[in-house]
């Protein structure tokens, strides 16, 4: 999946599938369920490392992260999230943190916050090849300056400097822009504006495509329940009940049974090597011996 591929599929009316990734295993899973698009996000700051915010997320830690995301994509198209302060400063700066993502990281486009303010970084990145991805109304990053992760765009004159955010970054050389938090209605109406793909989270339906965080649509996440998330499964319910069942049958000696033991290889009737790690190595221990 390229630039390119997801302009035209914005041309098309077809809906664009967006999901963070933060690892090579989920990379695959998503990448075979059929997402256009994995995003390195620095929500990993609060998924995976467990913080309140994205704000301490580093360069090198979502660098890191995209290295195994590029690894166990096949289709998708990768992008790298810039952390908190990574493209704040100066323009020679974000520009050497961006090439970043793509030589490091192996990732194919980069993803920042902000309007205007970020128009200039967005034009120079672009102009040396570094496709980038927008993300305007609830930016996350400016999560104290904004009070609190709220909805945006609310009132006509925020709304209205939602909608120049996203001109601003659109008209700098963005290729798709993430559309977080605000009204379905203001949306709708910046979608229809503008000519490159909008990606919603918590934006309602009328954008080109739509972003979830990875954790949140499995159900990994049990003590958040935002409103615009719609959990496809109960991951975090299922694993206890995983976790449950192997340690009663460790306590109770189950398991290992014989089928998960390896033999002397002496009797005739046992298998060369225990079916289930056939698949992995034949003849072996498999990978993780
Ligand atoms: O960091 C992230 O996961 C994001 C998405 C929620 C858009 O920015």
């Amino acid at each position: 999946m390229t630039v390119p591929m997801l302009r035209a599929m914005k041309s098309r009316g077809e809906r664009i599938t967006m999901i963070t990734a933060y690892d090579a295993t989920f990379a695959r899973m998503l990448d075979e369920g059929g997402a256009d698009v994995l995003l390195v996000g620095d929500s990993l700051g609060m998924v995976i490392q467990g913080l309140d915010s994205t704000l301490p997320v580093t360069v090198d830690e979502v660098v890191y992260h995209c290295r195994a995301v590029a690894r166990g994509a096949q289709h998708a198209h990768v992008v790298g999230d810039m952390p908190f302060m990574s493209y704040q400063g100066s323009l020679d700066e974000a520009l050497r943190n961006a090439g970043r993502f793509l030589k490091e990281g192996g990732a194919h486009a980069v993803k920042l916050e902000g309007g205007r303010e970020v128009a200039e970084k967005i034009a120079r990145m672009v102009g040396a090849g570094i496709p980038v991805m927008g993300h305007v109304g609830l930016t996350p990053q400016s999560v104290h300056a904004m009070g609190g992760f709220r909805v945006q765009g609310r009132t006509e004159e925020a709304a209205e400097r939602v909608v120049a955010e996203a001109h601003a970054v659109a008209d700098a050389g963005a290729y798709a822009v993430v559309l977080e938090g605000i009204p379905s209605n203001l949306a709708a109406r910046i979608t229809a504006e503008l000519d490159v793909p909008t990606i919603g989270i918590g934006a309602g339906p009328g954008c080109d495509g739509q972003v979830l965080v990875c954790y949140d649509l499995l159900g990994l996440t049990p003590d958040l329940r935002p409103k615009f998330v719609k959990r496809y499964d109960e991951w975090f319910a299922r694993g206890i009940d995983a976790t449950q069942r192997y340690c009663v049958e460790v306590r109770s000696g189950a398991f290992p049974s014989a089928e998960f033991a390896f033999g002397d290889g002496k009797r005739k009737d046992e298998p060369a090597v225990p079916a289930v790690v056939q698949p992995i190595v034949a003849g072996g221990y498999g990978p993780r011996g």
